[in-house]
């Protein structure tokens, strides 16, 4: 096992019927502005719930933060800050709110330019507001860890930020404020928190037993329960998926090992080119990036292959053929689609995404920092 530190302040307040907590969890003479996105906070009867919590506070809105958070929407949010003197942030909502939220909590403190805070991938943060989030859509795991990531619309730029002063004071974690979720997101929920799982434990061994043996629990139970969790409202499984999501990337299972990430790098590139959702993305590049770098992952895509998917028989290639192909038919039956095809992408479009990969400084990513440009083009090809 690798040397580690493993530091997580976020208070998790987990069950049906927590949001009325707020009226605690929220310092008593704070001035707050809940942020959300699009109308389902409101519609869903959220909103008016997170209002009626926190009584008497002086309480003020800023919704609209799209799916992708951009920049340039969240730097009026740190306007408002400013000019409403607000001392405390609530997201309400999901990885879009939390991660913008996160952003506006460093921005507002920020000397000079906060597009400084994405290229330098957060690492120049010195101080963030502190903030709270009501999570409505189980997916990100951003409700307990201190990463975000923002898009610059007018540069077509989805960049990743990290840094340890933005970690939530707390995340109430309801499983009913789930249901209304279209069954789209759910499923895209379930694939963004096995690929996290996979970006952790899928790399190479260093003998960390505990984390391996957590993140085949996480992905076991990804695989039982998500398709149950995304068909119905059922409360068990509902609770699951969001208990799984969120320890599936809070720092636990990444603590002491090696990490990839190079198939999130890509997904983002995609993202910002086409649109497509993050899950969908990852769900296209994993299988892809697995095929390609088997041979440094060899290791490891056994042990999944047993572990995971039951694979026992064959010699070691057609094990690790198996458990991608696995892999694939999991994301598919969620009708997430695993080839660019379905997006009417084809390779006209790898230089492109090759070519932003290299202007974010993508050129030697994965755990063993062995995905150049040349890497990244393999599995490119390999997701058409
Ligand atoms: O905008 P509204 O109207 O609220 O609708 C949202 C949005 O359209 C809707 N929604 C959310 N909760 C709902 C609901 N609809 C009905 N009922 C509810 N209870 O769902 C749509 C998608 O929301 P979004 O927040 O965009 O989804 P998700 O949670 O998947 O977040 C994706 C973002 O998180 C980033 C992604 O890159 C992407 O920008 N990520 C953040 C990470 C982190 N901070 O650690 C890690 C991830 O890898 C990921 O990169
Ligand atoms: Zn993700």
């Amino acid at each position: 096992m690798q040397n580690f530190d493993f530091y997580n302040p976020t208070r998790i307040v987990f069950g049906q019927g927590r949001i009325a907590e707020l009226a605690t969890l929220v310092p008593a003479t704070a001035r707050v502005l809940i942020l959300f996105g699009g109308e389902s906070a409101r519609k869903t009867g959220t909103l008016a719930e997170v209002r009626t919590a926190l009584g008497a506070r002086e309480v003020f809105e800023f919704g609209g933060i799209e799916p992708n958070p951009s920049y340039e929407t969240l730097m009026r949010a740190v306007e408002q800050v400013k000019r409403d003197r607000i001392d405390f942030l609530l997201a309400v909502g999901g990885g879009s709110v939390i991660d913008g939220t996160k952003f506006v909590a460093a921005a507002a403190l920020f000397e000079g330019d906060a597009t400084a805070i994405l290229f330098n991938f957060g690492r120049n943060i010195t101080q963030a507001m502190p903030f709270g989030t009501v999570l409505t859509l189980p997916a990100t795991g951003s409700e307990m860890n201190d990463g975000g990531v923002v898009t610059i619309k007018a540069q077509g730029a989805k960049l990743p930020f990290l840094n340890h002063a933005l970690f939530p004071v707390f995340s109430v974690l309801d499983p009913t404020k789930t249901y209304t979720l279209p069954q789209r997101q759910l499923a895209n929920g379930v694939v963004d928190a096995f690929v996290h799982v996979m970006e952790q434990y899928l790399t190479y061994s260093v003998d960390a037993h505990v984390q391996d043996r957590f993140a085949e629990g996480l992905l076991l139970t990804l695989i039982e329960h998500g398709p149950t969790a995304i068909a119905s409202t059922d409360y068990k499984a509902r609770a699951n998926l969001m208990w799984v999501a969120t320890l599936a990337l809070n720092g636990l299972i990444g603590a002491g090992v090696p990490q990839d990430w190079a198939s999130h790098m890509i997904g983002h590139e995609l993202t910002a080119k086409y649109d497509i959702d993050h899950a969908r993305t990852l769900a296209v590049v994993l299988p892809a990036m697995l095929q390609v770098r088997r041979e440094g992952k060899r290791g490891k895509l056994l042990q999944y292959a047993e572990r995971v998917w039951q694979i026992t028989t064959g010699s070691e290639d057609e094990r690790i053929d198996a458990a991608i192909a696995k892999t694939r038919a999991f994301f598919e039956s969620l009708e997430l689609p695993t080839h660019l095809s379905a997006y009417d992408i084809g390779a006209e479009a790898i230089p492109a995404i090759l070519a932003q990969l290299k202007a974010h400084g993508m050129l030697a990513i994965g755990e063993r920092k062995d995905v150049t440009l040349d890497v990244s083009e393999q599995v490119l090809e390999a997701c058409l």
